[in-house]
């Protein structure tokens, strides 16, 4: 970082984002959310939170959850976003985010949400046992991203069903009310390299914090040695690499470590492809665990030293949220009036 402050972008596109804090972050949510969070604050305005709100709709232990909102702001901090140029908070310092999730939970229809797949997915067949929040999640997504009238939200794909609700929502809010325009209809940004990050165990489903084997994952506070170890015992095949891009076709788990060396070497899958065509993986993956050791390395290095004093990161976290409020407020308000509640 340097002295100079650079000078906050202003315009009317706006980027928001946020990352629940359930859990370690790893490769797969570097690569398809905090990589594009940092190179988008250079772009538009950007608001990035830490979703502590949403995080208990499963179970979080009371006296780790503070600590787990630090550990993603320190990620967020340690990939590159800059809290003079960004604007980074917890949801919980923002009461806004709440109140309009109450109006949206009465412009939402349960059929909407009823289709919401992520909900199927995670209550699987005894949903009667699961939280309300659980099922109104998306609702407070929505609340999240419209109450600072947000254009651009970085997601990634699982999230794009979400969008859509949180569209939905905006389009029957403007149409109700009889207030055209009001809120935006956001786009998701679900694009770039590291948009599909597979497990390193099974090429067929998505790396994931959720996954039992933390060997199918890179974790970002992980040392050099437990990465390079889990490069080395990453699941693949006999066989060599091809020279094309389409031969890697059936094959998930090559195609999977091809991408994951193009994303973090910031090169084309064929150019890569290209460099270890007729190698076998006894090459191609002691280079791979070299280039994640030099990326991933240092930026859990930089979580582990702003988590050891954590008052730098409470005192953005501070300063991100009374900024957030202020720029709420008056949407906020707004929304009561239109609503026509009594107090505005
Ligand atoms: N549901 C998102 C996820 O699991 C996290 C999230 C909550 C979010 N609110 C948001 C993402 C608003 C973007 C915008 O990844």
């Amino acid at each position: 970082m340097t002295d100079q402050a650079p000078a906050p972008f202003t315009g009317k596109s706006r980027v928001l984002s946020g990352v629940q804090p359930s859990g370690d972050l790893h490769l797969g949510n570097y690569l398809g959310a905090l990589v594009k969070f940092a190179r988008l604050q250079n772009e538009m305005e950007t608001f990035i939170f830490v979703a502590d709100l949403h995080a208990i709709t499963a179970w979080q232990d009371p006296a780790k959850l503070k600590n787990q909102v630090r550990e993603i702001a320190a990620a967020y901090l340690a990939t590159g976003l800059d809290p003079r140029v960004a604007t980074i908070f917890a949801q919980s310092a923002v009461p806004a985010h709440a109140e309009l999730a109450w109006v949206f939970n009465c412009v939402a229809r349960l059929g909407w949400l009823d289709r919401m797949t992520q909900f199927k997915d995670k209550a699987g067949k005894h949903k009667e046992r699961e939280s309300v929040g659980l099922y109104t999640y998306p609702v407070l997504q929505a609340a999240d991203i419209l109450i600072y009238k947000a254009t651009h939200v970085p997601v990634g794909e699982d999230q794009r069903q979400h969008l859509e609700l949180t569209r939905d929502i905006a389009a029957k809010f403007n149409h109700d009310f009889d207030t055209p325009g009001f809120f935006p209809l956001p786009e998701a940004l679900t694009q770039g390299p590291g948009a599909r990050i597979m497990s390193l165990r099974d090429g067929s489903v998505k790396m994931s914090k959720s996954d039992p084997s933390d060997n199918s994952r890179i974790n970002l506070t992980d040392d050099a040695d437990t990465m390079s170890q889990k490069i080395r015992k990453a699941r693949t095949d006999a066989e060599v690499l091809p020279e094309k891009l389409e031969d890697l076709a059936g094959r998930p788990e090559a195609q999977n470590l091809i991408g994951i060396y193009a994303a973090l070497a910031g090169r084309q899958a064929q150019d890569v492809l290209t460099e270890f065509a007729g190698h076998g993986f006894g090459v191609f993956k002691p280079k791979l665990a070299d280039l994640v050791v030099s990326v991933m390395g240092p930026i859990g290095g930089d979580m582990r030293r702003m988590l050891a004093d954590p008052a730098e990161i409470d005192r953005i976290l501070s300063a991100g949220a009374e900024r957030a409020r202020e720029v709420a407020a008056p949407n906020l308000a707004e929304v009561k009036r239109i609503v026509g509640y009594w107090a505005s």
